[in-house]
């Protein structure tokens, strides 16, 4: 299919659509990723601006290598180093955030007709990205804990299987954290189908218990020696800001090599100044005193909105209490109808969240919802949680 064929076929980010909602008076958004903005760490970044800037040498504003700053994987590699072992900045490529990450990982894995497998629920943007290479998107039955490595090893038994997106951690939208022996058994499963598992890891450093996240499946694939190919992908967007647009992607060489090409093609390397200014953040303690700061603000919204939701809206929707991250995603007592139009129920209720449809490959899902934490007040979430259950009483009673 051409490339103008492909975009006459997308459809554009729902949730993107729902951020314009959001502005209107009154209303109380449960829907978007974004970062509080009182967490946002205006002061720092523009102190890390000056520093960065602050050389007389002008080569800072020179084009610069397409894989990154030397010193910002090198910044990089020391701040992961717990969770990935050790690695030098030769492992890295710098990313315009790490979305580009899944992008350039998508390009260089997959042919048109190829299957990438996900979550039964997963990101909307990498399922844009995997449908712009006109993949085959393969979804997988999932639990608390994420993909059933069983239903993984089935699917490949009966078609070659390139690629596996993981949000293994706090994943969007579900919020589920993943168990070490879940992520082994997956690990093997991808080993012996010999497809490459590309492990995005955003939500990593916002656990409410900061040591309760298990190993990165980079790591324990590095430790138990299991044979599969990885591709790991960081971000500071929810950590220090998604404006700075810096992520990184680690991967065994010939891998890291092709993504390079495809960089060198897409955007020839991502901002320098920006890579400086992470470079100047991640320095010195000013970054753990901040990640405790926002674990425990997200701690206290991610509890406020499970009560809130206990309260109100118990008798409709079934959820994990979340345990880091950003989501909580609700699974439906009942089904909403197929043709269900959820904006003008949100108009009319002034709430926004997330209709599991979004997530769902074939956009099929009439079942669940996410619900996102991060944004709204304490106060909002709980206004907010009273209004989603008279949407949902709403939808429900039609059904
Ligand atoms: C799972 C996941 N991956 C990637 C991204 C994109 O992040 P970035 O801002 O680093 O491109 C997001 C943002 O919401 C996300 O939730």
């Amino acid at each position: 299919m051409s490339v103008r064929a492909l975009f006459a076929k997308a459809q554009g980010s729902a949730i993107r659509e729902l951020g314009l909602l959001a502005q209107e008076p009154d209303m109380v958004s449960l829907a978007g990723g974004m970062p509080d903005p009182a967490l946002l760490p205006l002061a720092p970044v523009r102190e890390a601006y000056a520093r960065a800037l602050a050389s007389d040498n002008p080569s800072v504003l020179q084009y610069g290598p397409t894989d990154g700053l030397p010193a910002c994987k090198e910044a990089i590699a020391g701040f992961l180093a717990t969770h990935l072992g050790p690695h030098g900045p030769e492992d890295w490529v710098i990313t315009t955030g790490s979305q580009q990450g899944i992008d350039l990982a998508a390009r260089t894995l997959l042919d048109a007709g190829d299957t990438v497998a996900v979550e039964a629920h997963a990101y909307p943007a990498a399922l844009q990205a995997f449908r712009f290479c006109e993949a085959r998107i393969a979804g997988v039955a999932a639990d608390e804990q994420g993909m059933l490595p069983q239903a993984l090893a089935d699917l490949a038994g009966r078609q070659r299987v390139k690629a596996i997106y993981l949000v293994p951690t706090y994943g969007n939208p579900t919020g589920a954290l993943m168990g070490t022996q879940r992520r082994i058994e997956l690990l093997k499963a991808a080993a012996s189908a010999g497809a490459v598992l590309i492990e995005d890891d955003p939500y990593r450093c916002l656990g409410f218990d900061e040591a309760a996240a298990p190993p990165t499946l980079h790591q324990l694939n590095e430790e138990h020696r299991l044979g599969a190919q990885v591709v790991y992908l960081t971000s500071f967007s929810k950590t220090i800001a998604p404006a700075l647009r810096v992520g990184a992607l680690l991967a065994p060489p010939a891998l890291r090599r092709a993504v390079v090409l495809a960089k060198q093609a897409a955007d020839i390397h991502s901002g320098l100044v920006d890579q400086g200014v992470l470079v100047q953040l991640l320095r010195g303690d000013w970054l753990a005193g901040h990640l405790a700061a926002l674990r425990r603000h997200y701690a206290t919204k991610g509890q406020a909105l499970h009560a809130a939701l206990q309260t109100h809206a118990a008798d409709l929707m079934s959820w994990q209490p979340p345990r880091g991250g950003m989501f909580i995603w609700g699974t439906l007592r009942g089904k909403a109808p197929a043709g269900t139009d959820w904006k003008a129920l949100f108009r009319e209720h002034r709430v926004l969240f997330v209709p599991g449809r979004e997530f769902s490959a074939d956009g099929s899902d009439a079942g669940h919802l996410r619900l996102s934490f991060a944004h709204p007040s304490v106060e909002r979430l709980h206004t907010g949680a009273q209004r989603l259950a008279r949407v949902l009483r709403q939808a429900l009673r039609t059904a």
